[in-house]
């Protein structure tokens, strides 16, 4: 199999930056996609191209594909209350499959996922960008290579703009979105599991809404999704995570800060959030800076990423190289996903339990 044929399921914000990542990728060719909003619909056929296919009900795109054996892959990047339901038809078919996190709104339905997953041959792969993103991976790299030492804390801040607007407003309430410690910070709860190597044994954490959204309404409701938290998490082999989220600091040059330390080194990568809410518009550099102990003297590290691969998203080239990956699966034929369904479900599950230590003012335990 050269070409791959994708179809898109939810063409919005995410699914557009999946079209303009495949554009760039060898081997790939958006075949169809499905939204039932017109001016998505419109704006993504237009992005993919006239070969594309457009259905306003993902379930005609599934027949078609089945009747016509058109489609290699499915993408599922419509909101997050909608991925249980999608991925009840989407599992019945034979095709690899790649999810846009959170893999479902509630840890109870990821279950349910990870059980009907279990009985396929084709691969779930859940989309956990930010393992791709090429500061976090070199991180992920240097500790491989052992040049930190034995990893003992790990710390997480983001400081980034608030929640966009959505079609529908679905991110504005915690029943469509699962919550902003699920829907924004499982990438971040995943990316501790990922570098812990270890599954969490209690959460605890604290937050509010303090700035975002208190002045608007939808249909007389008002949003209820926190805009701040800070989140601590012990794992089972004795490694510490801590998560700083703030969604009003939009001023700050650096979107995440994220350091793991080590009994011989600390390591950090300072990411810069998406170019076009940086006054310029212009693409920054991410920082890497590695802190031996012995001797002493930080070095810089730097992690060039290509102009347009950046340019193709806003999440630091991460969704082009998390589809280089599901792509080489795919022509695989074989094997297992990087992020798997076990992967978005504790991602989920950790940020329920942040959610529900908020609530209660209790430690989580798993
Ligand atoms: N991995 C990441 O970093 C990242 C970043 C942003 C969004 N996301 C995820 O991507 C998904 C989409 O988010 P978005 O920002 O593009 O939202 P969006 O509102 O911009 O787009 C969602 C699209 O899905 C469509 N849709 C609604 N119901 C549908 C259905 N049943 N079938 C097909 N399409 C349907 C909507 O009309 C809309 O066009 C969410 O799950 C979100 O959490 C992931």
């Amino acid at each position: 199999m050269t070409e791959i044929r994708y179809g898109l399921i939810g063409a919005g914000m995410m699914g557009q930056e999946h079209i303009r990542n495949l554009a760039l990728l060898e081997g790939a060719t958006v075949a169809a996609l499905a939204d039932p909003d017109d001016a998505m619909r419109h704006q993504s056929a237009d992005l993919a191209g006239a070969a594309a296919r457009a259905f306003g009900d993902y379930r005609d795109l599934l027949s078609w594909a089945s009747a016509e054996d058109s489609l290699d892959a499915l993408i599922i990047a419509s909101p997050n209350h909608t991925h249980a339901g999608v991925l009840d038809d989407v599992l019945a078919t034979p095709l690899p499959v790649l999810v846009e996190k959170p893999l479902c709104t509630t840890s109870a339905d990821c279950v349910q996922v990870q059980e009907r997953s279990a009985a396929r041959m084709a691969p779930v792969w859940v989309a956990m960008e930010y393992r791709y993103i090429p500061p976090v991976a070199e991180i992920l790299r240097a500790m491989q290579a052992g040049e930190i030492g034995q990893p003992h804390m790990l710390t997480i801040r983001e400081h980034r703009f608030p929640f966009l607007e959505k079609v529908g407003d679905w991110n504005r309430f915690n029943r469509y979105t699962g919550g902003t410690l699920v829907e924004k910070c499982c990438h971040f709860f995943d990316l501790m599991r990922l570098f812990a190597g270890a599954d969490p044994t209690r959460v605890f954490a604290v937050g509010g809404q303090a700035v975002n959204h208190l002045d608007e309404s939808y249909q007389g409701e008002r949003p209820d999704i926190l805009d701040n938290a800070m989140v601590t998490v012990a794992f089972e082999n004795g490694m510490n995570a801590s998560l700083e989220l703030c969604m009003f600091a939009d001023g700050a040059y650096f979107q995440e800060d994220i350091s793991v330390i080590g009994d011989a080194a600390k390591i950090e990568a300072k990411v810069p959030g998406p170019a076009r809410f940086w006054p310029g518009g212009e693409e920054r550099a991410a920082e890497v800076t590695f802190s031996p102990r012995d001797p002493k003297g930080p070095q810089d590290r730097p992690v060039a990423v290509d102009t347009h691969i950046l340019e193709a998203g806003d999440h630091h080239g991460s969704t082009y190289y998390q589809h280089e990956r599901f792509r080489d699966l795919i022509r695989a034929g074989s094997g297992q996903p990087d992020v798997t369904v076990e992967d978005g479900l504790w991602s989920v599950r950790m940020g329920e339990a942040a959610e529900r230590s908020i609530q209660t003012g209790e430690a989580i335990r798993f």
